[in-house]
């Protein structure tokens, strides 16, 4: 590879991480894993490893929630990552595919318009018209692939597939096999093959599981970060870390600006403020951490390139405002009014208030 990918797949981006995951793992791994569910649950909570290499965290949240995870991987059940949006479902389940397949990329991202093709096999139709249904004509999708070489599946935004669509997968979950019926053939799941899929629970609507499939999945909520704390210590890690792949300034540890697009992110998302003391309405878009992340990113870029590179108020303003008003008429009012009987009169926030009037006036 000449050129830097933009965005490295994680077992390219934390190569050196698992391979010395995978050196100090005496534990015993399951069929095709390349590291115990011991070490798969270290390489996300991170540690340091006894010759000293150090594990970056990659989910911060309750280990409880990670090894219940991986275990589940381990079993025949697969795993079905449940949350609001941005409790980092996909991110989890990148990097679990990365650590026990050392293979992310067998994914199928559920849309409205999924076919079922993307979830079992296509055809190369050349090949189809010149020879007729072959094996060599076959175009095998992630799913097929990771059954073949029994390794981690993934199935992004599984509610947003049609109900029929995600039937395709009973027969994969429970009898672990693949029909062929243009071949009378087969494909079987070799052990160690599992699927993780991700779903929104605020996308409930669009397309409940059936309960036959729900049947097959064991259910892991990833909740929202449970204190200001924690949620500050994942947005300074991840902004740290896209900044560096951009070439950003780095972020002063615990910086104010971070602490306060928190604070007032989660204000907004429970409608109270953190001294429990004043009741706020909540916009109609979803401030997660996500888009704390991607306000602060955004806020470094503008700091970086247009300022003397420290991350100020003026700079995450705009940002914070983008984020907050989607709705342009309701949720400017909600956001007024949380600027005025809300971070007005809140110590030194003073700057903070000044740059978002003049962005919000504006
Ligand atoms: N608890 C957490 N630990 C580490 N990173 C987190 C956590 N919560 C959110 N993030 C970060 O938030 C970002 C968004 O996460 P991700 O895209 O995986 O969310 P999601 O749950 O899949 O959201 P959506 O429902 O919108 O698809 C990622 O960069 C991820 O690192
Ligand atoms: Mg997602």
């Amino acid at each position: 590879m000449t050129e830097q990918a933009l965005r490295p797949h994680a077992e390219d981006a934390f190569a050196e991480e698992l391979k010395a995951l995978a050196a100090a793992d005496d534990r015993p791994r399951p069929p095709r894993w390349n590291l115990s569910p011991w070490a798969v649950a270290k390489y996300l909570l991170g540690g340091t490893l006894p010759d000293g290499t150090v594990i970056t965290p990659k989910y911060t949240g309750p280990r409880r929630v990670v090894e219940v995870a991986v275990s589940t991987l381990a079993t025949d059940r697969a795993l079905l990552l449940l949350g609001v949006p941005g409790t980092a479902k996909t991110w989890v389940s990148e990097h679990l595919a990365a650590a026990v397949s050392g293979d992310s990329t067998l994914l199928v991202q559920g849309t409205a318009g999924t076919p079922e093709e993307a979830i079992r096999y296509g055809w190369n139709y050349a090949q189809l018209l010149a020879e007729g249904p072959s094996r060599k004509a076959l175009v095998p999708g992630p799913v097929m692939r990771a059954m073949a070489d029994g390794r981690l599946a993934r199935v992004e935004e599984l509610t947003r597939i049609p109900a029929d669509v995600q039937d395709t997968l009973i027969t994969v979950l429970s009898e672990k096999t693949l029909p062929i019926p243009e071949l009378g053939e087969e494909v079987m799941a070799v052990r160690g093959f599992n699927l993780i899929a991700t779903a929104n629970d605020r996308d409930r609507g669009v397309n409940e599981l059936s309960s036959a499939l729900r049947r097959r999945f064991n259910t892991v909520v990833l909740p929202l970060p449970a204190t200001v704390e924690e949620e500050v210590s994942i947005v300074t890690r991840r902004v740290a870390q896209i900044g560096r792949g951009i070439d950003l300034p780095p972020v002063p540890e615990g910086a104010d600006e971070i602490r306060r697009v928190v604070t007032v992110f989660r204000e907004l998302r429970e409608g109270v403020t953190a001294d429990g003391r004043t009741r706020v309405k909540s916009p109609s878009g979803t401030l997660s951490t996500a888009e704390a992340i991607s306000v602060v990113t955004g806020g470094l870029a503008l700091a970086a390139h247009f300022g003397d590179g420290v991350l100020r108020p003026a700079d995450i303003a705009a940002g914070m405002l983008g984020a907050v008003v989607r709705d342009p008429a309701a949720d400017r009012l909600v956001w007024r009014e949380y600027l005025e009987s809300v971070v007005r009169e809140r110590e030194g926030w003073q700057d903070f208030y000044r740059a978002c009037r003049e962005v919000t006036s504006a």
